[in-house]
């Protein structure tokens, strides 16, 4: 496999940068919160600006002139008020004066559609590309695939990193090798389960997609969340686990709400009308254990419901353990990094990643639409 060129590469093949016009993208799809009276939205989290930030002080320190696009929410291939980049370039404007940011690259059909015309318009005047935006190197838009055809390119420390650390997941991991998945979607997850049985040691599901597994178990789940066409691939991917000698760890306790709507604790089979929104206490207890015992573990996909203090419990003891565990912990985006931010672990793991899909991605595949493009492939 050729090499990713690295911004010292483009330096060397772009000489001295001061004056040169550098697309970046970069991943801003951050979390907003849009307030119901329609007033401006404001952003919840910067992480992923600031992610950024190293890639583009690097640039701007050498006299570049940094201009910087991202996607932001899935607006339909037309101007949306409501993913306008505003926000994002009020913030951008604080952390990093002077940098131009485009509005948001999926106003236009030719982003997602990856149309050579829209292609042209991003390079029109540009010296060179770097891609920083890890979180949207799975997409093989416009903005991701096409400007490496026409400019000379590279990646950023961001996707550098990134790379670095999930491949080495990947590519080298120290066993046992632990992949905590949640999330409410199983169908979502289901080719990643399977990719990631080849690499990791044990898989510990929470979530509402554990219920779709209690169903190919034979378990009634309530009212639940559940995604009955995918009960087949579950007990498949059970099957195949046990063949290949493999754990994979599924709740025995619910946390959730009663027909009546109260809340309550259950068993691991759930009675008429009985909703589960995160594992219980044992489970989030047995969890822990394979987690310390663990020396690599990758976490995605919260337990149940945190954003309700009453069904956030499993997600923060997941949480506390990948921060108590001496493994090498990566936290793979979304909303496993919300819920980490939010309980104030961030700083407890190995690696934070600002890709939630790009992660599962490339530790699925071993690479990326992205990737391949800086490669030239
Ligand atoms: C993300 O938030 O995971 C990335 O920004 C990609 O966004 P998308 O799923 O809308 O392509």
């Amino acid at each position: 496999m050729a090499e990713i060129p690295t911004l010292e590469d483009l330096e060397q093949q772009l000489g001295d940068l001061s004056g040169k016009r550098i697309l970046v993208r970069t991943d801003f799809n951050v979390p907003l919160d849009e307030p119901e009276d329609g007033g401006p939205a404001t952003i919840v989290d910067d992480f992923r600006i600031k992610a950024a930030l190293p890639t583009i002080e690097w640039l701007t320190g050498r006299g570049a002139n940094v201009v910087t696009a991202s996607h932001l929410g899935r607006p339909k291939g037309e101007p949306d008020p409501r993913y306008s980049m505003d926000p994002v370039r009020s913030r951008l404007g604080e952390l990093a004066p002077g940098v131009e940011l485009l509005e948001n690259l999926r106003f236009d059909p030719g982003e997602t559609g990856n149309s050579p015309e829209f292609v042209a318009t991003l390079v029109d005047g540009i010296d060179g590309y770097v891609n920083d935006a890890f979180g949207a190197s799975h997409r093989a838009h416009a903005s991701i695939v096409g400007p490496p055809q026409h400019v000379p390119s590279a990646m950023g420390r961001l996707l550098e990193k990134e790379v670095e650390v999930l491949l080495g997941l990947r590519n080298k991991p120290k066993r046992p090798f632990v992949a905590v998945l949640g999330g409410a979607k199983v169908s979502d997850k289901l080719g990643v389960i399977e990719a990631l049985l080849d690499v990791v040691d044990e898989i510990v599901i929470g979530g509402a997609m554990c219920f779709t597994f209690f169903l190919a178990q034979g378990k009634p789940v309530g009212a639940s969340l559940s995604e009955p066409d995918q009960v087949e691939v579950c007990s498949a991917l059970l099957a195949k686990a046990a063949e290949m000698g493999k754990t994979i760890h599924l709740p025995d306790d619910i946390t959730g709400t009663d027909a009546q709507g109260n809340f309550a604790q259950f068993g691991s089979r759930l009675g008429e009308g009985a909703i589960g929104y995160d594992i219980g206490p044992g489970s989030a207890a047995a969890f822990t254990d394979v987690i310390m015992d663990a020396r690599m573990v990758f976490w995605n996909g919260p337990m149940g419901m945190f954003e309700d203090e009453r069904f956030a419990s499993g997600t923060k003891t997941v949480a506390q353990a990948m921060a108590d565990t001496k493994a090498f912990t990566v936290v793979g985006g979304g909303d496993s990094a919300a819920a980490l931010a939010q309980f104030k672990l961030d700083d407890e793991v190995s690696h934070v990643s600002t890709g939630g899909g790009a992660s599962l991605e490339l530790l699925e595949n071993g690479d990326l639409p992205g990737l391949k493009a800086l490669r030239n492939d």
